[in-house]
């Protein structure tokens, strides 16, 4: 298959794959969900974001990859193309907003792990002991300049890519790295879980208390859920309308979802066994990996070299995601406002830059704004609270809404069914139920709870 009424397409359905195990797999599954597991109590946390995952994640994605695929539009043009009421924009503007702010403390984060790489590649980690490990987060943090020069090389690599486009770009890149991450992963828990003491890591993280449970710590694995799964944004609506004519809109979700389950499974299991050697804080909040990640090396015969290809391929793992959020506000104002891609890629690089400056500058509550408080958060929290806990979830509600009621029956049957090739007649209308009824009650009913309603 070429291109597609004239917009480029993905070339296989492993192609199709990998870029979407691309948006999902990033900063929230080796940076994120280790820290907010830690900070939120471990076992029980988990098993409500592994809920999350099921009940609402793949409905949602099943809902974006109908829209984008059906449309083959950008996130606000996919409901033109539908006729709904123009109502339904609103989903797509929201999306634009979201990515927005998700890139601005992303794109911070990104940096600190490219700086860890530079450092690994000179040798600032040999001889590492927990105190250094402290510090020298502090010095990639705090800045202003460091932090804000990586910040700035990591929007650039994005760029390049974006403009080498899809097939060039996002699938040539995501089809090769991803299989090394996986490896890499796979040997730093070997070593993380042979270390003295690592059975208190695994406890932490497999065990189930569910005293720790509260509906702020419930509404945050749910936002999880959500941001790991490049959800509730049109990251997926716009990926899907990439997609080949014969990918399967269900079977897809549920693979894509379970793999990268499980490397956010094989992160914590990088990470915990190691906080609970060294003696770390597991709370110890966005830069667990950053101390965790070369003590653990540290530890392994060849530790230096394998500590630079982690951080690659971390680095690697967060411009893949990047690509994703990136590609919804990119498609947007060049179908939408047709201004040319190339400048498109550009010009909202440089409005991620700008604005994204605030958050690094008050990121970790360090920098030359970390005391700057916006409703109690700094700039780099409120951008990530507002996202992941607010529009992820609102705009996954929406979208439920829309396709479980607003789309007919036979519309939802004919695409996921590939017009009549696959035959899935009762998985389709389990899911339908599913996304009519489950889907958008769980969501309303976390949402009011977080707030004090019920
Ligand atoms: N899923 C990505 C991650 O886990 C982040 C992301 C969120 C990407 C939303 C696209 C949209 O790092």
């Amino acid at each position: 298959m070429g291109d597609l009424r004239g917009r480029e397409n993905f070339s296989s359905g492993l192609a199709v794959f990998f870029a979407t195990l691309g948006s999902a797999l990033g900063l929230g599954n080796i940076w994120k969900f280790p820290y907010l597991t830690g900070e939120s109590g471990g076992g029980a946390f988990l098993l409500v974001y592994l809920l999350s995952v099921v009940f609402i994640g793949i409905p949602v994605m099943i809902c974006e990859f109908y829209i984008g695929r059906k449309t083959r539009k950008n996130a606000v043009g996919a409901f033109n193309k539908l006729k709904a009421n123009p109502a339904w924009k609103i989903i797509g503007y929201m999306g634009i907003i979201s990515a927005y702010f998700i890139m601005f403390f992303y794109s911070c984060v990104a940096g600190w792990v490219y700086c860890y790489m530079f450092k690994a590649l000179k040798g600032d980690f040999v001889s590492i002991t927990p105190r250094s490990a402290e510090i020298q987060f502090s010095s990639a943090v705090v800045g202003p300049w460091v932090p804000l020069f990586w910040q700035f090389v990591v929007l650039t690599v994005v760029a390049i890519i974006l403009i080498c486009g899809i097939r060039k770009g996002i699938e040539r890149v995501t089809k090769t790295l991803l299989p090394v991450l996986f490896v890499l992963i796979i040997i730093c828990d070997i070593r993380a879980v042979t270390l003295p003491g690592a059975q208190a890591g695994l406890n932490f993280l497999f065990n189930i208390d569910f005293a720790r449970l509260s509906p702020g710590v419930i509404l945050t694995a749910l936002g999880l859920a959500f941001f790991k799964l490049s959800l509730g944004m049109g990251t997926m609506i716009t990926y899907a309308s990439y997609f080949t004519d014969d990918n399967n809109l269900i079977l897809t979700p549920v693979k894509v979802a379970a793999s990268d389950t499980i490397v956010s499974m094989l992160a914590g299991i990088a990470i915990f066994p190691a906080v609970f050697s060294f003696g770390l804080e597991p709370g110890a909040g966005p830069g667990l990996l950053f101390m965790t990640i070369p003590l653990v090396f540290s530890q392994i015969p060849l530790g230096s070299v394998l500590l630079i290809a982690f951080f690659f391929l971390t680095s690697i793992a967060a411009t893949t995601a990047m690509l994703s959020l990136v590609e919804v506000p990119v498609a947007f104002f060049s179908e939408e406002k047709k201004i040319p891609r190339t400048l498109s890629v550009v010009f909202n690089c440089l409005f991620i830059m700008v604005i994204g400056a605030l958050a690094t500058l008050s990121a970790d509550g360090a920098g030359l704004l970390g005391k700057v408080l916006i409703f109690g958060k700094t700039f780099f929290d409120l951008f990530d609270f507002t996202s992941s806990n607010i529009l992820l979830p609102l705009g996954g509600l929406l979208i439920a809404l829309f396709v479980g009621h607003q789309v007919r029956k036979e519309d939802f049957r004919a695409e996921l069914s590939n017009y009549g090739r696959l035959r899935m007649d009762g998985a389709i209308g389990f899911i339908r139920f599913v996304i009519r009824w489950v889907t958008p009650i769980l969501l309303v009913v976390v949402f009011l709870n977080s707030i004090g309603l019920i």
